[in-house]
């Protein structure tokens, strides 16, 4: 593998206009306010802040820090959980927030445990749909982007805690592979 470069995808003003769109239709959807997003970190940090400035009803805010075993040779498809809930969710709406869905894993274990604790409503929202690795089902309620493959970093994403704290979206490519 040769040097990797960053092409932007999404820059900010796509981002923001997205967010915003989501901030709507939330703020829409629960005219009545009083929803609890929780954004499960590191990655969901950035998109948590700007998507709360976008609704336009009263929202809460807790997040959870969660790890999945992603080593191909560990298929027990388990969370580790690091920081779990601290506010009750029980009849609450909630929406639990990631910035990128890849292979399902860490939405669908952690709705499972969610939803033992008896939320009212409980919807999904991430910021990346990206489809092609995916293991787990997940019925997203609000997305940003839809992509098929790729590196991502940026905007939350990183690659190896580098590159999280850029406003844009980008792919990493390998330079080597776009040869001649
Ligand atoms: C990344 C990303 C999602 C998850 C998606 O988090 O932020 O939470 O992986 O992958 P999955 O669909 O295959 O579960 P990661 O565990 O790398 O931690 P981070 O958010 O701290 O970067
Ligand atoms: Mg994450």
């Amino acid at each position: 593998m040769g040097h990797l470069t960053k092409k932007v995808l999404f820059d900010e003003r796509a981002i923001a206009a997205r967010v915003a769109e989501i901030g709507r239709e939330i703020s829409t959807k629960y005219p009545e306010g009083n929803v609890l997003l929780i954004g499960i970190l590191k990655g969901a940090f950035m998109f948590m802040a700007d998507l709360v400035r976008s609704i336009s009803v009263s929202c809460q805010v807790d997040f959870v820090r969660i790890s999945s075993y992603k080593d191909a040779t560990v298929s027990s498809g388990k969370l580790d959980i690091l920081l779990d809930v601290g506010m009750s969710v029980e009849n609450r709406n909630v929406i639990l927030v990631d910035d990128i869905v890849d292979s399902g894993l860490t939405l669908s274990e952690y709705k499972k445990k969610l939803l033992e604790r008896k939320p009212r409503t409980l919807e999904l929202a991430a910021l990346v749909n990206k489809t092609g690795r995916r293991e787990k089902h997940v019925d997203l309620d609000y997305c940003g982007f839809k992509i098929e493959e790729g590196f991502i970093v940026g905007y939350g994403l990183d690659c190896d805690e580098q590159d999280r704290c850029h406003g844009s979206l980008y792919v990493l490519e390998d330079d080597d592979s776009t040869n001649g």
